[in-house]
């Protein structure tokens, strides 16, 4: 079933402050014009080439073979995979035995240059039946390059054949990683060219682990498409998409400079860090498309439900008026727990309810006095967690993400603020060609 989507928290009269009809028709004709433009310049990622499913399933029987994956990737080479692996596989899966996950595989993903990260999966795993699936578009990431050479370097000690147990995912013709496919025979698959990084997980980025681990790409692939088609109608009150990025536009140039993603499933931490990357590296920008100078963006944040009750709610209710928060509701749990009655008369109205009642009766709650607050907040309500509602979010938020692009007037595709770090870390390392002098304090 597809997601819902409730605006109603972002708008006058259930807030005061909110949104208001001469506000939309301030921007429609833009929000219009942007998913026009999404129609007729329809970017790569919003595609869904069926051959990113195909080059996936074509390396199937070979992937059986491995008792776990691991992933060795950053940004958008490995969030996509964590945000597939937490939402749609138990949260224990990888505790699991491999009949317990019917003969699929386990998926870690390294997506940090952490020893202690990387130590604590190399402990867990056996080089013998493991894949590591090395993912970097450009094929020279520093972190993930560290990473690789750890991974062959115990393939090697176990007296394995790297080509056996490394799969390469890159830059059909460009960067390192390519040339080491060529030059080495190793197994590889495609990022296309025309998909930057965080808008990659639909493709053989995301698609290979989650074959592995049992996901159903196609309904993945499925949920997508319907979501990018719903974002390419005029309508905007039947384009999600759409009113993501109005709502959030607007609210933005109000002064709420804070997007909150607040979601009630601890399965959903990774969707919404996948998120944090995509809104923050897309549209935190220091040029519009003229040239100009603009310093714009708005500041994801994530928060847990119904954790972070305790720790946030009170600066959203009470702090500074500078957020627009979206809430993520799962109404259907794979898993369910009854609350047994104690005996005490002081927890009767708990006894005998579904935990998931309690947690969703917590989500309205927040909801409501956000309202009562005058806190503008919107929901996105999954009936359950499955490929086909998880492929829809990553498509609504991807086309939102386009559009909010258009109507800054930005470039929402590059991340030229990531590059200057880069360069710096490159320096300190030593690697030829890159000089920096670290200023003293
Ligand atoms: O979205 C992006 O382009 C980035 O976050 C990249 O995914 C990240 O920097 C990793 O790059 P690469 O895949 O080239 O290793």
């Amino acid at each position: 079933m597809s997601l819902k989507f409730d605006f109603s928290n972002l708008f006058e009269p259930n807030i005061s402050g909110g949104l208001t009809d001469e506000d939309v028709k301030s921007v429609e004709e833009k929000v219009t014009s942007a998913v026009r433009n999404f129609v007729e310049n329809t970017p790569d990622f919003a595609k869904l080439d069926r051959s990113w499913i195909d080059s996936v399933k074509s390396l199937e029987d070979w992937i059986i073979n491995f008792d776990t994956v691991v992933v060795l990737g950053i940004g958008g080479s490995g969030l996509g995979n964590l945000a597939l692996h937490y939402s749609l596989r138990p949260l224990n899966w990888n505790e699991m035995t491999r009949e317990e996950r019917n003969g699929y595989a386990r998926v870690f993903v390294v997506d940090n240059v952490d020893p202690d990260l990387m130590s604590s999966v190399l402990d867990r795993i056996d080089p013998k039946t493991t894949l590591f699936n090395v993912i970097s578009k450009s094929g020279s990431t520093a972190e993930v390059m560290a990473t690789y050479s750890i991974a062959r370097g115990i393939l090697e000690a176990y007296g394995l054949d790297p080509r056996e147990h490394i799969l390469i995912t890159t830059d059909p013709e460009k960067g390192f990683l390519r040339k080491l496919v060529k030059e080495e025979g190793f197994r590889s698959l495609e990022v296309p060219p025309g998909v930057g990084g965080r808008f990659s997980v639909l493709t053989p980025v995301g698609l290979l682990s989650a074959m592995a681990e049992g996901i159903d790409i196609d309904e993945l692939h499925e949920g997508a498409k319907d979501a990018f088609e719903k974002s390419m109608k005029e309508n905007i009150l039947e384009n999600p998409a759409a009113m993501i990025a109005l709502t959030h536009y607007l609210y933005l140039n109000k002064g709420k400079s804070i997007s909150v993603m607040m979601a009630y499933s601890n399965r959903m931490i990774y969707l919404m860090d996948w998120y944090r990357q995509l809104w923050a590296e897309s549209l935190g920008k220091r040029y519009n498309l003229k040239g100009e100078e603009v310093f714009t963006g708005q500041t994801p944040v994530k928060a847990l439900g119904a954790t972070d009750q305790h720790s946030q709610i009170q600066l959203y209710n009470e702090g500074p008026n500078d957020k627009v928060i979206t809430f993520l509701r799962v109404e259907n749990f794979d898993r369910e727990i009854v609350i047994p009655e104690t005996g005490r008369a002081e927890l009767s109205y708990l006894a005998r309810k579904n935990l998931s009642e309690l947690l969703l009766a917590e989500q309205t709650g927040t909801e409501e006095a956000l309202r009562e607050n005058n806190r503008p907040n919107m929901r996105v309500t999954f009936d359950r967690l499955t490929p086909y509602n998880v492929g829809q979010f990553f498509a609504y938020y991807e086309a939102a993400t386009a559009f909010m692009g258009y109507l800054l007037e930005i470039n929402p595709f590059d991340q030229p603020g990531v590059e200057l770090g880069k360069k710096i870390t490159f320096a300190l390392m030593g690697r030829e060609g890159y000089t920096y002098e670290i200023k003293e304090r």
